[in-house]
C-alpha cells in the first residue's frame, strides 16, 4: 500500500484555516445574475465585459471563479494589497464574492494581444522549461484557484511576477513564490509577452 501525501492540499487547507474560513462549506450556489448586480462598482475599472480600462488593472473575464474568489478573500483580509482593492473588497461577504466571481468567469475571454514574435517565442520556451502550464493550464487559461494568464495585460503580469518574486505579494500556498524566484527581469518580460499573446 502506498500513502501519497499531498502537501499542496495540506498547505491550502492551512491557509484557509488561518483566514478562519473553510474551503468546503458554501452556503448558496454562486449566482452570476446576482453577481452582475453586485459588481456595478467594479465596472469602472474592470469593465462590464471584464476587460479592464487600463494596463495596470487585470482583466477578470473568463478567470476561473475560484481564482477571483480567493484573491478577493486575500484583499479583504489585507494579505494582498494593491490598487485600493483592500477597501473595495472589505464590504463583500463570501457569498457576494462567489456571485461576482461567477459573473466575471462567465464572460468571453479577453482577445490575444500582439507582440514581438521573438520575445513571445522565448516566453513560450521559458514557460515550457518552468512548467508554468502544469498549474496555469496548457494555454495558461487558468484552472481551479489558479489565475488565467492568457490575454492578460502584459504590464499587469510583469508587475505581479515581480511582486511575487520579491515577496511583496504573498501567495496562498507558496507554490507560485517558488515558481517566480528563479526568473530574471528579462524572463518576466518574455513570459508576460507570451501569456498576453494567448487567447
Ligand atoms: C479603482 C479601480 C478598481 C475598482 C473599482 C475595482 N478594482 Fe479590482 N483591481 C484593481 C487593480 C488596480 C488591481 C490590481 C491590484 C494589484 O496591483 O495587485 C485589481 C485586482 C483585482 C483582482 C485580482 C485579479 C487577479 O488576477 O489576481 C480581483 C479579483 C478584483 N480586482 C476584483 C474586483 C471586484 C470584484 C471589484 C468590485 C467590487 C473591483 N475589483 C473593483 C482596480 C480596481
Ligand atoms: C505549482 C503551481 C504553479 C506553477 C508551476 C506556476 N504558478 Fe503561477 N500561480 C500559481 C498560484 C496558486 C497562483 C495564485 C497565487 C496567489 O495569489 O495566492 C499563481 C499566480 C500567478 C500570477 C498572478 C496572476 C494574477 O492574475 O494576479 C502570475 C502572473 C503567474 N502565476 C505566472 C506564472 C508563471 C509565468 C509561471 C511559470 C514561470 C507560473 N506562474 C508557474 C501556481 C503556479
Amino acid at each position: 500500500m502506498k500513502f501519497v501525501i499531498n502537501t499542496k492540499a495540506i498547505l491550502g487547507v492551512a491557509f484557509f484555516t488561518i483566514l478562519g474560513l473553510s474551503p468546503v462549506v458554501y452556503a448558496a450556489p454562486p449566482d452570476a445574475v446576482a453577481g452582475k448586480a453586485k459588481a456595478q462598482t467594479c465596472f469602472a475599472c474592470h469593465g462590464e465585459d471584464g476587460i479592464s480600462v487600463s494596463p495596470d488593472i487585470p482583466n477578470l473575464a473568463a478567470q476561473p471563479p475560484l481564482s477571483i474568489t480567493y484573491q478577493l478573500i486575500q484583499f479583504r483580509g489585507q494579505q494582498r494589497k494593491g490598487g485600493a482593492m483592500e477597501a473595495l473588497a472589505a464590504p463583500l461577504s463570501d457569498q457576494d464574492m462567489r456571485d461576482i466571481a461567477a459573473y466575471f468567469a462567465s464572460l468571453p475571454a479577453p482577445p490575444a494581444k500582439s507582440g514581438n514574435a521573438d520575445q513571445i517565442a522565448r516566453g513560450q520556451q521559458i514557460s515550457n522549461t518552468q512548467y508554468c502550464s502544469s498549474c496555469h493550464g496548457p494555454q495558461l487559461q487558468g484552472q481551479k484557484h489558479i489565475a488565467r494568464l492568457a490575454g492578460q495585460s502584459k504590464e499587469y503580469l510583469i508587475a505581479q511576477l515581480k511582486n511575487i518574486r520579491s515577496g511583496a505579494r504573498i501567495d496562498m500556498d507558496g507554490t507560485m513564490g517558488s515558481a517566480a524566484r528563479g526568473l530574471s527581469d528579462e524572463d518576466i518580460q518574455d513570459l508576460a509577452a507570451y501569456a498576453a499573446s494567448l487567447k
